[in-house]
C-alpha cells in the first residue's frame, strides 16, 4: 500500500504550532529529510471532540505514509492526546505494522523527574489536552507522588495562529490563565506548556509567572527522545532518508503558511497546498 523504499521523518500539527518541534528537531537531527504537515484549514483542534481529532489526524499520518514516511512524529499535544493510542493500535497493523507514529506527550513527562522539587506540576493546554486527562494518566503512571493541576487555555492558539501574540491583549489572557493555575496551586514549581503554539507567547508567559516556577517547553525534550530512538531502533533509522532537507505541505493557502512558518522558524522556505 506504501512505498517501502526510506523516506523522510514526518512532522505533523493541526497548524503552525509543530514548527517549534521541527525546529528543535532539525537542530538537533540536521541529516535526516523531513516532511511538515500543517493542517491549517481545519485548525484549531483544541476545541474539537475526540473522534474529529482521531480522524483529522489518521489522514494525515495516512497522507505522511503515502509521501513516503515510515516515521511520523504527532508534533500536536491534541492529537497526541486524543488520536495517537488509537492509530498505534488499530489503523498501523492495518496499514503496516513496521511503521511508527510517536507523539510529545511521553517525552515531556518523562522529563520531570529530574526538573520538579516538590512535585506540584501544572499543565497548560488546549481544552482537548486537558479534558482527555491525557497529561494526568501520563504523570501519575511514571511519577506516583506527583500532583498535577490542568487549565485549559481557549485563546492562547487562536492568538498564535492570528499572529496576535505580541499585541498588548494577548497580556490579559496570559494572566487569566496562569493565575488560575497558581489560584489552584500556588505550590507549582513546574509549568508545562502542553501545546506547541504556547512558545510563542513565552516571554509574556515568563513575565507572569515571575520566577515561581520553571517553565517547561517541549522541542528539546521531543528531539532528544526522537535522537534516543533513532540509536536504539536501527532498523527504523535506515528508513529515514538523509539529506537534510524538508518539505513543507499546508491544507491551507501555501503563500499565508510560508509567510507566518518563516516568522516561526526565521529562515525562507516554500510551502505547497495539499488536501486529504
Ligand atoms: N498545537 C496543538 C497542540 O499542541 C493544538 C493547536 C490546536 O488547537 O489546533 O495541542
Amino acid at each position: 500500500m506504501f512505498s517501502s523504499n526510506p523516506g523522510p521523518i514526518g512532522v505533523f500539527d493541526s497548524g503552525y504550532g509543530g514548527l517549534t518541534i521541527l525546529k528543535e528537531i532539525r537542530r538537533r537531527l540536521p541529516q535526516y529529510d523531513y516532511i511538515y504537515l500543517g493542517d491549517n484549514a481545519r485548525n484549531p483542534y483544541g476545541t474539537r471532540s475526540f473522534d474529529v481529532v482521531y480522524e483529522f489526524t489518521r489522514q494525515a499520518v495516512e497522507t505522511l505514509f503515502s509521501k513516503g514516511c515510515h516515521l511520523v512524529i504527532l508534533a500536536c499535544n491534541t492529537a497526541s492526546a486524543k488520536a495517537l493510542r488509537t492509530i498505534q493500535q488499530r489503523d498501523l497493523p492495518m496499514w503496516d505494522s513496521s511503521r511508527r507514529v510517536l507523539g510529545v506527550v511521553i517525552p515531556t513527562v518523562e522529563a520531570l523527574g529530574s526538573i520538579s522539587k516538590n512535585g506540584n506540576i501544572g499543565v497548560l493546554g488546549t481544552p482537548g489536552t486537558v479534558s482527555s486527562g491525557t497529561y494526568d494518566i501520563e504523570i501519575a503512571k511514571f511519577f506516583p507522588q506527583f500532583r498535577t493541576v490542568s487549565v485549559p487555555c481557549p485563546m492562547w492558539v487562536p492568538l498564535v495562529e492570528n499572529r496576535e501574540y505580541d499585541c498588548p491583549g494577548a497580556d490579559y489572557f496570559v494572566e487569566k490563565y496562569v493565575e488560575e493555575l497558581f489560584a489552584s496551586e500556588p505550590e507549582t514549581d513546574t509549568l508545562i506548556l502542553a501545546c506547541t503554539h504556547y512558545p510563542l507567547l513565552i516571554d509574556k508567559i515568563r513575565k507572569q509567572v515571575d520566577g515561581r516556577a520553571t517553565i517547561v517547553t517541549q522541542g528539546e525534550l521531543v528531539a532528544a527522545s526522537l535522537e534516543d530512538y533513532l540509536k536504539r531502533h536501527p532498523e527504523m533509522d535506515i528508513q529515514c532518508t538523509k539529506g537534510g532537507d524538508c518539505e513543507y505541505f499546508t491544507t491551507e493557502n501555501p503563500d499565508k503558511f510560508t509567510e507566518s512558518a518563516e516568522m516561526f522558524l526565521h529562515t525562507p522556505l516554500k510551502a505547497n497546498h495539499i488536501s486529504f
